[in-house]
């Protein structure tokens, strides 16, 4: 994954735990560098290591470091430049995630190695959407949950999320239930 994807992962674990703990993780995964170069790809391995190095380190388990790490995701893209790329896909929580493919795409104008996952989504009415998460690696699912709870954040929805479908129990691809507060009309 793109540099940008780790050096986040870092910049998290020094705000949350410091600059100390962030040093036990890394020499824990044995990654000899401290800052990563956000456009340059790295081996998915190197992303892997460090969220289970993380686990071991901070004594929490993968799934819900994957899951802060995606809350994390949407204030940190906004403040390191991506904020318009943001503005771009929607200002509702529903209208955003109608729009991810599009997003990855603006972004793959910028990395053109990028691996971008792809959603689905279908309107259920009454504040209830399916999003179905395509992805060619495994395991990121809690990630999606703490990115869509960091979107509702970013529009004020409170948002609940229930993964009905899990890759990792052998379906073909994870689906989330997605239930939101609708906007109230305007007076
Ligand atoms: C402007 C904001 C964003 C930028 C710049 C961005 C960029 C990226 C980058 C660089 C990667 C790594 C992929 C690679 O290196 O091959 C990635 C992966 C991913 N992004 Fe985004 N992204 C943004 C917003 C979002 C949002 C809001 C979501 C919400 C669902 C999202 C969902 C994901 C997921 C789930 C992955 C994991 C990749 C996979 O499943 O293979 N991204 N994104």
């Amino acid at each position: 994954m793109y540099g940008l994807v780790n050096q986040a992962i870092r910049d998290m674990i020094c705000v949350n735990h410091g600059q100390e703990a962030w040093d036990r993780v890394r020499q824990r995964a044995e990654v000899k560098v401290d800052r990563f170069q956000g456009m340059e790809p790295y081996p998915d391995d190197l992303t892997h290591r460090l969220v289970m190095a993380a686990s071991v380190e901070l004594e929490e388990t993968p799934d819900a470091l994957l899951r802060a790490f995606g809350e994390f995701w949407v204030t940190y893209t906004a403040s390191e430049g991506y904020g318009p790329l943001m503005e771009m896909a929607g200002s509702s929580l529903p209208e955003f995630l109608h729009n991810l493919d599009d997003l990855h795409a603006r972004v793959g104008v910028n990395f053109p190695q990028l691996v971008p996952p792809s959603f689905d989504t279908e309107e259920l009415g009454e504040g209830t959407m399916h999003l179905h998460y395509h992805s060619q690696r495994q395991g990121l699912a809690p990630m999606v949950i703490g990115l869509v709870e960091g979107l509702g954040d970013r529009f004020d929805t409170p948002v609940e999320v229930e993964q009905l479908a899990c890759r990792r129990d052998g379906a073909d691809h994870d689906v989330f239930a997605v239930r939101y507060d609708e906007p109230a009309d305007p007076p």
